[in-house]
């Protein structure tokens, strides 16, 4: 069947004028993070209350905070720490009252800072170039709240301090504004960037109570977990529901991070500050971050089906043709990418349906099917093209006109549009 008649553009998934800030949403923000009323939209047209839905790219957990909301128990993945930790906040019901307390104990603290102009000393953690990225007062004062915080003994509230925290972290420091990657601001704003600290760590602690206050009001009582495991190695995240998941909502890379969106770059200063793992290694670690010369490793369980039988296959060659080592990386991330889509396929429930919200990348002038790759992978596993639609991205936070790569030649003018990939598994499938 042709995939073609099945594509279309809907501006109705545009959502240009909603709040994409409600509820937990409102909690951190990052690169690429898919709208809620995307995957809103979406449960409410192929979920079903009390079923398991997967994300296994899941960012800061919009897909899994819209599945509580609906009633769907949900599994989500990612292999960055930082993002694991605002998901797993912004899913996790907290008592008012023992938010309250833990609040108001931490805001008497800050007047007292802020009264007696002295900030207390505390532990330096060891950052490399912290003071490349801020100012000697500034450590202070981000080393007396670690310090704080790092005393907080229930949990939930300690996460939900220190996503605010992390937030923060990147606002009061030298990087510049509107740009994924680490840099630092001209040396003439330098001097007057004087930041204040406790203000804006205020800000954000009430307007993400509010959140979770409304998060709570509405969330159904449903089961969720945040995991580590990166579906392109094979691992797969736990619980496995019995019958397997029903929905898959994911958006995933667009491409490896070194030359599309640099997740760990734009983590690290807040990651290394609260101390969390793998701090400088995420954007290695990420789908095509290991790019070792490999180009045509199987894809599907099929043994003799190889990327080279693949949507992508011809333009990866046609980029070959001018840049031998572009070819290599793209090939890496869709090689990730197939097995990901073999590990996930392998965990769903025999009619289950997948919904990959993907961008067509352009490299070297040539546009990428991610789109129609996805569609390739699953149907390898006895899933059916549904429909593709395609949305313009009105206020999704990506780079428009610039590559955040500053690669020449790539340009993000193709992320003005994305596609909506949904495949229901149609044929019977043995997966184990
Ligand atoms: C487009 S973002 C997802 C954004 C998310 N939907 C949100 O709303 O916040 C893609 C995510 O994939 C993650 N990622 C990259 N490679 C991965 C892998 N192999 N396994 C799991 N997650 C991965 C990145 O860390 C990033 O958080």
């Amino acid at each position: 069947m042709s995939t073609v008649s099945l594509k279309y553009k809907d501006e109705s998934w545009d959502f240009r004028a909603a709040d994409t800030k409600e509820y937990t949403h409102c909690f951190h923000t990052y690169p690429a993070m898919m709208i809620p009323q995307i995957a809103r939209k979406l449960i409410k047209q192929y979920g079903k209350e009390s079923g398991w839905l997967l994300d296994p790219y899941c960012g800061t957990g919009t897909s899994l905070v819209e599945a509580s909301l609906f009633g769907m128990h949900s599994v989500g993945c990612d292999i960055n720490p930082l993002v694991r930790l605002i998901a797993t906040a912004k899913l996790t019901p907290i008592p008012l009252q023992t938010l309250d307390r833990e609040l108001n104990r931490l805001n008497n603290q800050l007047f007292q800072v802020e009264f007696s102009e002295k900030i207390p000393d505390a532990p330096i953690p060891d950052i490399l170039n912290l003071d490349y990225w801020f100012s000697s007062d500034l450590i202070r004062y981000l080393a007396f709240l670690r310090a704080w915080m790092g005393d907080v003994e229930d949990e939930a509230v300690r996460n939900f301090i220190l996503v605010a925290f992390s937030e923060m972290v990147r606002e009061v420091s030298y990087t510049r504004t509107g740009e994924f990657k680490l840099h630092r601001m001209p040396a003439q704003k330098l001097e007057n960037f004087k930041p204040d600290v406790f203000g804006i760590f205020r800000k954000k602690l009430n307007r993400n109570r509010q959140g979770l206050a409304a998060f709570m009001e509405k969330r159904k009582s449903v089961e969720t977990s945040v995991s580590d495991a990166n579906t392109a190695q094979g691992e797969l995240p736990l619980p496995r529901p019995l019958g397997g998941y029903d929905l898959v909502i994911t958006s995933p890379p667009y491409g490896d991070s070194q030359t599309t969106v640099a997740y760990g770059q734009f983590s690290r200063l807040s990651a290394e500050w609260i101390g969390l793992p793998n701090a400088r290694k995420i954007d290695g670690l990420a789908m095509g971050g290991r790019h070792s010369g490999r180009s045509e490793l199987p894809i599907a369980t099929l043994p003799e089906r190889t990327l080279m039988d693949s949507p992508v296959s011809s333009d990866i060659e046609k980029i070959r043709s001018v840049d031998e080592k572009r070819a290599r990386e793209v090939s890496a991330f869709y090689i990730d990418l197939g097995h990901s889509i073999n590990s996930v396929a392998k965990m769903l429930s025999p009619h289950a349906t997948i919904c990959y919200v993907v961008g067509n990348r352009r490299v070297k002038e040539v546009i990428l099917p991610t789109d129609e790759f996805v569609i390739f992978a699953f149907c390898q596993h006895g899933f059916s093209h549904k429909e593709t639609i395609v949305r313009n991205i009105p206020n999704k936070r990506m780079p428009k006109k610039n590559s955040p790569s500053n690669i020449a030649g790539e340009t993000a003018t193709t992320m003005n549009e994305e596609n909506i990939v949904v495949c229901q598994r149609t044929t019977h499938h043995r997966n184990f």
